[in-house]
């Protein structure tokens, strides 16, 4: 399901990862969940998962992230999600890195109370991404 909503090519390209073969975005969640210091919670709509939210620490920081299948954007599941989320992950100050041009997303982190720290570059598959570096302090 998670490796559904990550290889639909909108959100992928939205979102600026990469993509994994099935076999690494497997690897690479095991290892996720199995860290005792992330925090994830799958969003549910009439009982079917829909999305989700994880915080993780990397490079010594909290980082937020969250993904909503294709077909439920629009209908304000990522801001509820992170607002609720927000309210069990209480960890502060928590960051997330969202590219410049994924402004859905920047909406849900400003209406959040994010503000933009720092702007980069982030390389995917050779591709320069700008983004912006928030953080909820
Ligand atoms: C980004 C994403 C999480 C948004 O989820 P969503 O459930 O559709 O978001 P919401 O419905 O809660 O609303 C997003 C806000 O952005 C606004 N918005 C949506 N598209 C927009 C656009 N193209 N330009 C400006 N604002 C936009 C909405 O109007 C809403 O703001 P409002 O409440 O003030 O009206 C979803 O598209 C997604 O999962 N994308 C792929 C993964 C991803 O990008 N994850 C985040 C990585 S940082």
């Amino acid at each position: 399901m998670l490796y559904e909503w990550h290889s639909d090519q909108s959100s992928a390209r939205l979102a600026a990862v990469p993509t994994r073969t099935p076999e690494d975005f497997d690897r690479h969640w095991a290892d996720i969940l199995s860290n005792p210091e992330v925090l994830a919670r799958i969003i549910q709509l009439d009982g079917a998962a829909v999305g989700y939210l994880v915080s993780f620490i990397r490079d010594r920081r909290r980082w937020l992230g969250y993904w909503i299948s294709r077909e439920h954007w629009g209908c304000g599941l990522a801001s509820a999600g992170v607002a609720l989320f927000l309210n069990i992950e209480t960890a502060r100050p928590i960051h997330a890195a969202v590219a410049k041009h994924n402004r859905a997303s920047r909406r849900v982190l400003e209406k959040a109370g994010f503000r933009v720290m720092e702007e980069g570059i982030h390389e995917v598959q050779g591709e320069r991404i700008e983004e912006l570096l928030c953080v909820l302090a």
